[in-house]
């Protein structure tokens, strides 16, 4: 039987839609009842400082919606830290977080920032919420992730897919990801996985055996304008199907 690889699909940018007239819709709600429907295994959204797209109020509609766990991507910062245990979503990724910056540029500095991720991590892990932290392929940051005590770390796969688009370094920067999943294993790290990916390149990171779990969201919900929320969810769910061996 494949392996099964879990899904966590990102809906940030309904959110950002609906806010681009300041309307009440498009619905983050419906949103993601059809991640449910579609047998999706998570719906991921990213509370950020600025608000820019998913808020609190979202953040809790959201939760009762659905029965699927929610991943929340927050900042290491005392208020997303707060958000988090009153809401005590199923899961939490700290991400890194720059004001101006349009998207999450790289993973987090878990080498540079441990006593301060550390404190956060500890404030939250009394409250049964599986946490995975953001990072860049790289070994000093597994080793860094690794003493933090996290059970999971997710690669930041920007790179790859910035590459994947320019036809340039594709293949060293998925052997950044090769091994350091190879890396991550071996010194007891569940690894996911996730940004920038699309159905084009999506395979290569899904045919890593020790790649646990995909969260994706800017493609699929660029792709329902065309066809559908439900049509997209399923088709990357086909794409990463066919690429497991
Ligand atoms: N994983 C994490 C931790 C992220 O911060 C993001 C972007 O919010 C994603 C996955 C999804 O990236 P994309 O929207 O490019 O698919």
């Amino acid at each position: 039987m494949k392996r099964h690889v879990r899904l966590g699909i990102n809906i940030d940018h309904v959110a950002t839609l609906r806010n681009a007239r300041g309307e009440n819709y498009p619905e983050v709600t419906e949103a993601a009842r059809i991640v449910e429907k579609c047998g999706a295994d998570l719906v991921t959204v990213h509370v950020r400082e600025d608000r820019r797209h998913i808020n609190e109020k979202d953040l809790g509609d959201i939760l009762n919606a659905i029965n699927i766990p929610v991943n929340l991507e927050i900042g290491a910062n005392s208020e997303m830290i707060k958000i988090a245990n009153e809401y005590k979503p199923k899961c939490v990724c700290f991400v890194p977080e720059k004001r101006k910056e349009i998207t999450t540029e790289g993973g987090l500095d878990v080498v540079n920032n441990f006593d301060k991720l550390k404190k956060f991590i500890k404030s939250l892990s009394n409250d049964n919420i599986k946490i995975a932290i953001f990072i860049d392929p790289d070994k000093d940051q597994l080793i860094a992730s690794q003493k933090l005590g996290v059970k999971t770390i997710e690669f930041h796969t920007g790179s790859y897919a910035n590459a994947f688009i320019k036809k340039n370094n594709v293949d060293l920067e998925l052997k950044k990801i090769i091994e350091s999943t190879t890396f991550a294993k071996k010194i007891g790290l569940n690894c996911h996985a996730g940004h920038g990916l699309t159905f084009d390149n999506v395979g290569a990171i899904v045919s890593i055996n020790d790649i646990i779990e995909l969260n994706i969201g800017h493609f699929i919900i660029a792709n329902s304008i065309f066809d559908g929320l439900e049509n997209s969810i399923l088709k990357m769910r086909k794409v990463i199907s066919e690429a497991i061996k």
